[in-house]
């Protein structure tokens, strides 16, 4: 059975002392309210991380991912932080190609490929964003979009190194926005990518593989979306800077 996931992402929110106590509430309430084996991970500001993973020892279904990371193993990139450095502190997943770092920061599919490269060379675990922007949408391009933006970014990889991804499914124009993918609209993408992964390697590697929706999920439509075939959680933004939304959606997986 593949791994339910629910993450979050806090992006560029929470000074420290908010993050601290944010997380201390998402942790307390995991122990005491999620039955099942969904895998709850807090997405946060690098200079959270450290004492993240500290506050979370010990709590199994609770792991702390990064936001970014970038794509050398070291050197002269002021401002930038690596894959080893985050692995050093604990930390287990990091997000790679979400659509605002596509969008402000110019990541490319092909620059999305070496990251991932090395964070797997580290052990981290990417949550590899993909999606289509309203435009593409509506000219009917986001299915060649999505096939693209996977096929150029990780279908270089074995199957064994692909079957280590989490895929977060996030249309461009839910993030944010309050307009969520309907659970049709997300199913269908859902599945097609499952195809893509099916073709491309094996039905065994797509069928073991988690796909996260992402884009306005919250505690009203997170059961519908979660009951989908082919959803396998989500990837939090608004809703997971209220310690109750958030574990109220990881809560899906109870039932
Ligand atoms: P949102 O963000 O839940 O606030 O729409 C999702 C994301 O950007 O990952």
């Amino acid at each position: 059975m593949r791994k339910k996931i629910v993450a979050g992402n806090w992006k560029m929110n929470k000074d420290y002392k908010e993050g601290m106590s944010l997380f201390s509430e998402v942790v307390n309430m995991v122990k005491d309210e999620l039955i099942g084996n969904q895998q709850v991970v807090v997405c946060a500001p690098y200079i959270h991380l450290h004492s993240l993973v500290a506050l979370g020892k010990g709590t199994r279904q609770v792991s702390v991912g990064a936001q970014n990371a970038h794509q050398e193993e070291s050197g002269a990139f002021t401002g930038e932080i690596s894959v080893g450095m985050l692995k050093s502190v604990g930390v287990e997943y990091v997000i790679l190609g979400h659509s605002e770092r596509r969008q402000y920061f110019g990541e490319t599919n092909e620059l999305l490929a070496k990251k991932t490269d090395i964070a797997l060379k580290h052990s981290l675990k990417p949550i590899f964003c993909i999606g289509e922007t309203l435009a593409e949408r509506e000219s009917g391009k986001h299915f060649d979009i999505i096939k693209s933006q996977l096929a150029e970014a990780t279908f270089h990889l074995s199957a064994e190194d692909f079957a280590k991804l989490v895929i977060a499914y996030e249309p461009v124009w839910a993030i944010g926005t309050g307009v969520t993918a309907s659970s049709n609209q997300a199913q269908e993408v859902h599945a097609f990518i499952r195809k893509e992964i099916a073709i491309q390697y094996h039905q065994a590697v797509a069928d073991e593989t988690t796909i996260l929706y992402g884009g306005s999920c919250n505690p009203k439509n997170a059961s519908e979306l979660f009951a989908q075939p082919d959803i396998d959680g989500g990837l939090i933004g608004g809703a997971s800077l209220k310690s109750r939304d958030f574990v109220d959606i990881a809560k899906v997986f109870n039932s």
